[in-house]
């Protein structure tokens, strides 16, 4: 379908998610992390979620193996060299992504480096590479494979067709692109997150468990799981990082990161990841 490759960077919950939809669509990719292993458990990864689609009958066991075939690992960035999108979903380090930005920019000149940062400011990211009209956001939400939404964050230094050809690779993937300003948090985790770290506050007060405050916004608010159950899903680690980026970007004490949430990220008690959050996983 298409012709030149798709490249992702980062191997992890998002980055294995980002692949999985891209193979399931139709496009060849190329899936580069630093580690082999990593790149071995995101196989293992897409594979399973695959394999969801063919037993919910969404996808043939043909689909499967075609899917996979146009999966393609590698821990060399030089790999990358030609493609026509590069989507980055690395940590959210700022350092770490600007120097995978500086290297990717210098890798290809002709390349959309998209970043699925959730957070972090892209006129920053794109102010360190060589074509910055070419940096955009692509974010992606969790699980990729079920949510519709990309935001799409344009800096300041974005054109117009870097815009376009990421609304259309966004609707290419089933996905429904929504432009947002390059502002700390966008739109989705300006809200999101500022709640879950609300329901930490409830906890941490003695006001409610866990339990209840996810059963009360689940059967009170319609939610489709409650925010501490999220908070375990998106990674507590993730939330105080984005609590601490609108804290910081806005300088406004209402986005104070809750001193529980601190001292759970301290004790590795990062959710789903790491078997335990606000809610244990076996
Ligand atoms: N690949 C393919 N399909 C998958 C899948 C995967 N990896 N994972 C789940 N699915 C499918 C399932 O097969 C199922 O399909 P059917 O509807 O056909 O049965 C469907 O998705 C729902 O999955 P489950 O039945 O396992 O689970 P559920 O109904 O309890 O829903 C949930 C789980 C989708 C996570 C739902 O609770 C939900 O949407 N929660 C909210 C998630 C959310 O808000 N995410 C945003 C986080 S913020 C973020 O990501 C941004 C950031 O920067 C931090």
């Amino acid at each position: 379908m298409s012709q030149q490759p798709i490249g992702v960077v980062g191997a992890g919950t998002m980055g294995q998610g980002i692949a999985q939809v891209l193979v399931t669509s139709g496009f060849d990719i190329k899936l580069y992390d630093v580690a082999d292993e990593q790149l071995e458990r995101a196989r293992a990864a897409i594979d399973k979620g695959l394999g969801k689609l063919v037993t919910k009958e969404k996808l043939s066991d043909a689909d499967r193996e075609a899917a996979l075939a146009r999966l393609d690992t590698t821990t060399a960035l030089d790999a990358l060299r030609d493609c026509e999108v590069i989507i980055e979903a690395a940590p959210e380090q700022p350092a770490l992504k600007e120097k995978l930005f500086r290297d990717l920019s210098r890798l290809s000149h002709e390349a959309i480096l998209a970043s699925n940062t959730s957070s972090l400011s892209l006129t920053r990211l794109a102010a360190v590479c060589e074509r910055p009209e070419r940096v955009v956001g692509m974010h992606f939400f969790n699980p990729v494979p079920v949510l519709k939404l990309v935001e799409v964050i344009r800096a300041e230094q974005t054109s117009d067709a870097t815009v376009s050809r990421i609304e259309k690779l966004a609707a290419d993937l089933g996905k429904t692109a929504v432009p947002v300003g390059d502002s700390p948090g966008f739109a989705v985790n300006r809200l999101l997150v500022p709640m879950i770290n609300e329901a930490a506050f409830l906890v941490q007060e003695g006001a409610a468990t866990p339990e209840a405050v996810d059963e009360a916004m689940k059967l009170g608010a319609a939610h489709p799981m409650g925010p501490l159950a999220l908070g375990d899903l998106i990674g507590l680690d993730v939330c105080l990082a984005i609590m601490e980026v609108l804290q910081d970007g806005f300088g406004d004490p209402k986005y104070r990161p809750c001193p529980l949430l601190k001292r759970m990220v301290d004790a590795g008690y990062l959710g789903r990841k790491s078997g335990r959050g606000f809610h244990v996983y076996s």
